[in-house]
């Protein structure tokens, strides 16, 4: 159906992205809080899937089925529609976080003061500039000791190769931690109360030239404040927002997400700048979201836990058009109509059957095996929307049957299993064996746990020492290609995709097959 242009323009869908700890939930609670969309703290901390418990890992499973609810956070501001679409922190499921980020428009990059930069948000970054997604940045904790302002910008370009811009300076940091200097919006908030969990009371200056800065903040801090805002004018590009939409100037902010402190000044120029729905590349063409057909597609998929009820949700976001209740679509891949009964969106607290969803929203789909990740939805033209690649799965083990009579089952819920993006599947060429590969080692028990309680089947693992995976280009030189194929045979595999890729057991042992065999084009991700 046509494209409601008012709601359109009404969404801003975004995901906030973070290492483990430095703040991601407290921030998405804070921004729930403000948009009315919980009433008290703690609704969300409650399906957080706990960092600590991996030898537990249906514990983990379960939190992260609990986590289908806060899948997506809806709430009104300021006459706009805000989704937050959440990315889970565990590492074991950043798979889930970066294809998750396929369906965002923008990002916040949560970042702890005292920590800095950390491993899991250069990765996630670094997945978001491929695509040139709008970043902001909330540097987390001010309330805490950390590191010097300037040193941290510093580290956030080095390392997340982002060119910053700060729209907000704090007024000292940890035990004198006063305020934010928001240089958006031209004002100096200074922060009353301290105590954790309260919110913040905030006394507002318009002027840092003003007299009573000084009664407020003591000789020192005040000047200090004043000189560092002279120097991050002069040493910063100034706000553009163009940029920031193309995905090349990152504003950042300070605060304390616990405090409820700069989170406000966050989200009001959050609303601002950030971009509505964007356009979505499809291996055919672009897709703008103002187009009247509908479009969407599957960015998640969740498996129910309970083998009595074997039925997944897929999560889809609708690119253009409108999408409608109980209306026929085609379902590109398997070239067949597909009508919805029940389409569900997911707000932090309640659950709903809708009726219409626009660009940027999220519809729930309840899925008897239908759909994979990737797959797309349309009014009936064969768009395939571009996901993201394929990284490297980290660990390695071969699949052994340990039920011959079996067998069957084990195929289908493996295919099943990879569908829903639980881990990657390489078949070896040399013996056809079934390789599994995941980010941590936690998928492997998940893995034989469903495929013995959802599909009868009972699996054990071969440990295999491997170092990454990489995929063979197609449009590597024929005769190279021959020539690795004919030397390399046991490194060689398919994935579920049937794209060829070879399978390297060191670093040093990649590097002697790439010296070797010039002419062939290695890629460390599937595209
Ligand atoms: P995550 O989702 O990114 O993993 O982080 P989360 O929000 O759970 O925050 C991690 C820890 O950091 C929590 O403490 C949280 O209270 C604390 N925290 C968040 N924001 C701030 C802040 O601005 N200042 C300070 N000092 N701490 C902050 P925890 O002890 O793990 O949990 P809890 O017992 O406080 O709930």
């Amino acid at each position: 159906m046509a494209v409601n242009l008012k709601e359109l323009k009404r969404r801003r869908t975004f995901g906030i992205i973070s290492h483990p700890d430095a703040g991601k939930t407290t921030l998405t609670e804070k921004l729930l809080l403000f948009g009315g969309a919980i009433q008290i703290a703690g609704a969300v901390k409650s399906n957080k899937i706990k960092k600590t418990a991996t030898s537990d890992f249906m514990d983990i499973e379960r939190q992260r089925g609990i986590s289908v609810a806060t899948s997506v956070m809806a709430f009104d501001y300021r006459g706009l529609k805000v989704n937050i679409l959440d990315t889970p922190g565990h590492k074991d499921f950043s798979e889930d976080t970066y294809r998750t980020l396929t369906a965002v428009d923008s990002v916040i990059v949560v970042i702890d003061v005292a920590k800095g930069v950390e491993e899991q948000t250069e990765n996630l970054v670094r997945v978001c500039r491929r695509r040139n997604t709008p970043i902001i940045v909330f540097i987390n904790k001010m309330d805490r000791e950390g590191k010097d302002g300037f040193d941290l910008l510093d580290e956030v370009e080095a390392k997340l190769g982002l060119n910053v811009c700060p729209l907000s300076w704090p007024a000292g940091m940890g035990q004198r931690f006063r305020g934010v200097y928001s240089l958006y919006e031209s004002q100096l908030k200074l922060f009353k109360a301290h105590g954790k969990g309260e919110d913040a009371e905030t006394v507002i200056f318009g002027d840092l030239d003003d007299d009573r800065l000084e009664t407020e903040l003591g000789d020192s801090l005040a000047t200090e404040l004043r000189e560092e805002v002279n120097m991050v004018r002069e040493v910063y590009p100034e706000f553009d927002r163009e940029k920031y939409l193309a995905g090349e100037l990152s504003p950042v902010f300070f605060g304390s997400a616990i405090n409820n402190f700069g989170v406000r000044e966050l989200l009001d120029c959050f609303v601002d700048i950030a971009p509505t729905p964007l356009a979505r590349p499809a291996e055919e063409r672009m897709v703008k979201p103002t187009e009247d057909k509908f479009s969407g597609f599957v960015f998640k998929i969740h498996a129910n836990m309970d083998p009595k009820h074997r039925d997944r949700i897929a999560f889809m976001r609708v690119c253009s058009g409108t999408f409608e209740r109980n209306t026929k679509y085609l379902h590109v891949r398997q070239g067949k109509q597909m009508r919805f009964s029940n389409p569900t969106s997911f707000m932090a607290e309640k659950k709903e059957v809708v009726d219409e969803a626009f660009p940027g929203d999220v519809v729930g789909l309840y899925d008897s095996g239908n759909f994979k990740i990737g797959d797309s939805l349309t009014e009936g033209e064969e768009l395939n929307f571009r996901g993201i690649p394929q990284f490297s799965p980290e660990q390695f083990r071969i699949v052994h049957n340990d039920d011959p009579m079996k067998s069957k089952q084990l195929a289908k819920g493996l295919v099943q299993l990879m569908d829903e993006g639980v881990a990657q599947m390489f078949t070896r060429e040399s013996d056809g064996r079934k390789i599994i590969g995941t980010v941590g080692a936690l998928q492997f028990e998940v893995i034989a746990y469903r495929l013995e309680h959802e599909y009868g089947a009972k699996v054990s693992y071969e440990p295999m020492s491997l170092h990454k995976a990489y995929w063979i280009d197609e449009a590597s030189d024929p005769v190279a290609l021959k020539e690795l194929r004919a030397r390399r045979k046991n490194n060689l595999a398919y994935d579920t995709e049937k794209r060829l890729v070879y399978l390297a057991e060191s670093p040093w042992m990649l590097k002697m097959a790439q010296d070797q065999h010039e002419g062939v084009i290695w890629r460390d991700t599937s595209e």
